[in-house]
This record gives structure tokens, C-alpha cells and sequence, in this order.
């Protein structure tokens, strides 16, 4: 049975109208007038426990609404939602016990003091026991090699560090389910790399079922065989991230060295699109279906001393994913 149960969820925000000045707010105030805006408009998934899913959208998708109606911090406007048997919005403090909700966009440690007065905050609110949060917390500490920072003011802290006290704070009583909404924002590559290797040995070693939120597609491509891609509160797509490559994408990249210099441009341009070319080097864009096709055309007609046959980058396709939604909501 899933863990994660998203049934034809919609949420709807009330946005109230003022006409402007004073004589508007007082009118307000007598009868307001307002406007329902839906951000999450019927979407159904279900995650099987252990997955680590990526959920990807652009700004304003409703990517973190979703993630905030899966952790009962708001109650879909419709649908229903069951997460490790539970219905978020009750709120019940099993099922706050078994999830995590770490908002990257959003500091949730104490801003004047070290870190490890809000993890002995978080220790005392979920009531882990002594001996087990001990355990935790240097295990954690330590493979985010953190020691030396712990009791700093958290304002004193580099965006890097904070964040994975960040991380560590929102661990501590071992979750089973995290959901993660950004949580690499901000960060250098390295420090991203490192947070992502820290995300994928969680996922595995305690078997535990995260959804994540990035606009890095580096995070997505490394951690998260499934994607869920949403734009304007509408699910796109559903599936494994080949399966977007394949689906969405009409074309590839062939890279080819020339052993000498490249030929002329006008007869490459009769195969693909050239993106990009040097003195020996060239890249061609070409139909997915023709690719081996074009492929051995140029081996057999140049000397090539070397050739690779490429997906194009996924940020691409995603990007191209979107745009084709954006026409279809433009043409509603
Ligand atoms: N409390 C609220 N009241 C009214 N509108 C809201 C509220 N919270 C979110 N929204 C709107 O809902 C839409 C979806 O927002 P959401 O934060 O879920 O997007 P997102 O996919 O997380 O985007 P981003 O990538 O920028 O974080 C946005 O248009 C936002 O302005
Ligand atoms: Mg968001």
C-alpha cells in the first residue's frame, strides 16, 4: 500500500479585493469582496514508502502548497490526502512524529541562538529520548561535519552551514517521511553535492520515503529516478525521468572531433542544426529518430576521431515542457 495517497486534491486561497483609499476599507469592512484563486488544481499521485521522489515546477507551480497539505500544515479546499495512514490536517502527534517539512526558502532555527539550542528544542517537542537523540545527533553532526559550528549564533552562521543545521534540526526524531522544499537553495555546488549525498544515504539507509523540491535539475537527475511535474497547480507528468527524456524530447546531440579540421558548415546543416563548432569540434543537433543514421553518414563520409550521441540537458526539456503548457493555458 502507498505511504502517499493524493486524491483529486485542489486548494483554493481566497484572495480579498480593496478598492483603494479610505472610503475602500471602510467599505471592506462592511463587505468584502474576494476572488478564489486555485494553486493546486485536481492533482492525484501515490508514493510507495522508500521512494525519493523529485517534484519539479516552476515559480508559483504549487509545489510548496502541496508539500505544506502533505504535512498538515493546511487542509486541501477538496480531495483527500493520507500520508503513513494519517490525515495531515489532523495533525495528530504520531503522524507529526513520523514526517519532516524542511522549507530551504525559510530559516526554522532560532536566529539569536547556536543551533543546538533549537535541536534540544525539537528534542524536547518531539520527545525523543535522551539516549536516542545522543545518537542521532552525533551520527548527523558528524556526516555533515558540523562539530565545530553548533554553538554558533545561527546569525553568524555561512547560508551553507545554516542549512544543514537546518537539515539536522528537522532529523532529530528520525522521520520516516521528509518532505524537502529546496532544500539545496543558495548553496555552492559543492555544498550542494555534499547535502545531496547526505539526502541519498538517508533514503537508503533508513528506508525513508522523501519528496523533494529543487530548481536544480542536477538534484533531480542525481537523487530521483520518478519525477512529478507540476505548472500551474496542474500535474504534467508522472514517471521515471528517462521516460521524460524520451517523451519529451524530439532530438539529440551528436558530438563529433574531427581528426582535422572541420568540414564545411553548410553540409553539416544539411543533417541537424549546429550549435556550436571550432577549429575541429562541432555539435549537431538531430531528429531522435535519425541520430544513428546521421551518425554513420558522418563516420563513413569524415575522418572522425571521435563522436558521442547525446541526450540534450534536461533543463532544456523540461523548460520546453513548460512552455508547451503555457501555451495550452494561454489558448484555454
Ligand atoms: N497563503 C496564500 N494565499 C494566497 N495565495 C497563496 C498562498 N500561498 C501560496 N499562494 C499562491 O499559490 C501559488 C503557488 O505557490 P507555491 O508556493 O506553492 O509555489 P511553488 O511551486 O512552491 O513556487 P516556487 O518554486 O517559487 O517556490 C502562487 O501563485 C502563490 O502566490
Ligand atoms: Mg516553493
Amino acid at each position: 500500500m502507498p505511504i502517499i495517497q493524493v486524491d483529486s486534491v485542489t486548494k483554493t486561497f481566497r484572495l480579498y479585493k480593496k478598492d483603494p483609499g479610505l472610503l475602500g476599507s471602510i467599505k471592506s469592512l462592511i463587505y468584502r469582496k474576494y476572488s478564489e484563486f486555485k494553486v493546486v488544481s485536481d492533482i492525484s499521485f501515490s508514493i510507495e514508502e522508500g521512494e525519493l521522489i523529485g517534484f519539479i515546477g516552476p515559480n508559483g507551480a504549487g509545489k510548496t502548497t502541496t508539500l505544506k497539505m502533505l504535512s498538515g500544515l493546511i487542509a486541501p479546499s477538496a480531495g483527500s490526502v493520507r500520508v503513513a495512514g494519517y490525515t495531515p490536517f489532523d495533525r495528530k502527534p504520531d503522524f507529526l512524529r513520523k514526517i519532516s517539512l524542511m522549507m530551504g526558502q525559510k530559516n526554522q532555527l532560532w536566529w539569536d541562538l547556536p543551533p543546538m539550542e533549537s535541536f534540544l528544542l525539537n528534542k524536547e517537542i518531539y520527545g525523543v529520548p535522551d539516549k536516542q537523540y545522543k545518537v542521532v545527533l552525533d551520527e548527523l553532526v558528524s556526516l555533515m561535519g558540523i562539530q565545530d559550528i553548533i554553538h554558533v549564533q545561527v546569525r553568524n552562521l555561512s547560508l551553507g552551514q545554516r542549512m544543514k543545521c537546518e537539515l539536522i534540526a528537522q532529523l532529530l526524531h528520525s522521520p520516516r517521511i521528509l518532505f524537502l522544499d529546496e532544500p539545496t537553495i543558495g548553496l555552492d555546488v559543492v555544498m550542494q553535492k555534499k547535502l545531496r549525498d547526505f539526502i541519498w544515504q538517508y533514503n537508503k539507509k533508513y528506508h525513508a520515503t522523501i519528496i523533494l523540491t529543487s530548481h536544480y535539475m542536477d538534484d533531480v537527475k542525481e537523487l530521483c529516478k520518478r519525477v512529478v511535474v507540476i505548472d500551474h497547480g496542474i500535474i504534467l507528468f508522472d514517471g521515471l525521468l528517462d521516460e521524460v527524456i524520451k517523451r519529451y524530447s524530439n532530438a539529440k546531440l551528436l558530438s563529433i572531433i574531427f581528426s582535422g579540421s572541420i568540414p564545411p558548415i553548410h553540409e553539416l546543416s544539411m543533417m541537424g542544426t549546429v550549435l556550436s563548432h571550432d577549429e575541429n569540434q562541432i555539435k549537431l543537433e538531430v531528429a531522435r529518430g535519425k541520430s544513428n543514421e546521421v551518425a554513420s553518414h558522418i563516420l563513413k563520409q569524415y575522418t572522425v576521431a571521435d563522436l558521442n550521441i547525446e541526450e540534450p540537458p534536461i533543463e532544456e526539456i523540461i523548460r520546453s515542457l513548460f512552455s508547451r503548457n503555457k501555451q495550452s493555458h494561454v489558448s484555454r
